[in-house]
């Protein structure tokens, strides 16, 4: 029996814990593939939650980024063989632990890809052209009459935008840039030539790719590598002029150096989705500042997309109980037919 509100019946089904409550298809696709249970409302289980819903039945774990699924979890549940994550980074997961118990790991790259690029866009553009503080003007009744000087942003088209990370939504990102007739450059710690080549992208190291862009927009997985990628001292090498935009995650910057940067003018605005604490505490100081587009992590939010993500992760998860190698995983070390 396979049930999304709590209740778990006798069954030959693989046991899934699903931690939160997913677009429904996620769970249609699930429907006699395994025996699930979902950990009900709309808020993610808190870390007691998480430990003492995790039994020693479970074989899978359909997880969102929410959750940290660490070692603890892990031998909590020792019959487990697979977690899957319903996102496209898994900094959540601690994967090593994960390799060493021979537990698989996935996620669901691809399917978000173009909304997410769509969203990263979107900020770019709402924070070249200042619409939180043109809103706020026309909502507390600044607005008298047109103004030659007033809320002047900066020009998109035909502008030089820097990737960070030229992997699928970076490349789509160059792809949109492409269409402004702008100019592409990319920044990215793994060589991406051919990818780079088919988008029209230029390689700068970073400190030379960061003094000649007009926008940056961040597009790497969170790694100790990426990890406070950008502080004061990148924030200082770019254009006053310059977009700073994040939709990948919050601790690749040092927020605190982004916010100095902000407010002082060393640069112009950003566009952000991710923050080093989600949800961002709301005495935050980018919250006082109008050069700043603010979004509470929703890069992927679209009714498909979310719906696509929800499918991709149970997919996964029945791909392994058929026996079968799933086509995202992340930790290859750890797969082997033995495991079955
Ligand atoms: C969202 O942030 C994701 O990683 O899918």
């Amino acid at each position: 029996m396979s049930t999304d509100d709590g209740i778990t019946g006798a069954s030959e089904l693989p046991r899934v814990l699903v931690t939160r409550q997913i677009p429904k298809p996620g769970l249609t696709a699930l429907h006699g593939g395994a025996e699930y249970t979902v950990l009900a409302g709309r808020w993610p289980p808190s870390r007691e939650q998480l430990l003492y819903a995790v039994e020693p039945g479970f074989w899978g774990i359909l997880s969102t980024l929410t959750e940290p699924i660490d070692a603890e979890v892990m031998d909590a549940c020792p019959g487990l063989r697979v977690v899957s994550n319903m996102a496209v980074g898994y900094d959540n997961i601690d994967v090593e632990a994960a390799t060493k118990r021979r537990i698989l790991v996935t996620n669901t790259p691809g399917v978000l890809t173009e909304t997410t690029a769509d969203f990263a866009w979107t900020l770019l553009m709402a924070a070249a052209r200042c619409l939180p503080a043109a809103s706020r003007y026309l909502r507390e009744g600044q607005w008298r009459t047109w103004e030659p000087e007033a809320l002047l942003g900066q020009d998109i088209a035909g502008a030089t935008i820097g990737i960070i990370g030229m992997g699928r939504i970076g490349a789509a990102m160059a792809q949109r840039a492409r269409g402004f007739g702008m100019k592409v450059l990319y920044y990215d710690p793994v060589p991406r030539l051919e990818v780079a080549r088919e988008v029209g992208a230029y390689y700068r190291d970073l400190p030379d790719l960061l003094r000649d862009a007009d926008f940056v927009s961040v597009h790497v997985p969170l790694t100790p590598q990426t990890r406070g990628l950008f502080g004061a001292e990148q924030f200082a090498l770019m254009k006053p002029t310059a977009v700073f935009v994040n939709t990948s995650r919050g601790p690749v910057v040092d927020q605190r150096a982004l916010s100095d940067a902000l407010r002082d003018k060393v640069i112009f605005a950003a566009g952000l989705d991710v923050f080093e604490t989600e949800p961002l505490p709301l005495d935050d100081p980018l919250l006082t500042l109008d050069n700043v587009v603010l979004t509470p992590h929703i890069a992927s939010a679209s009714v498909a997309t979310r719906n696509r993500m929800a499918t991709l992760a149970a997919d996964n998860l029945l791909t392994v109980a058929r026996g079968q190698r799933p086509q995202h995983l992340v930790n290859p070390a750890a797969w082997g037919k033995d495991l079955f």
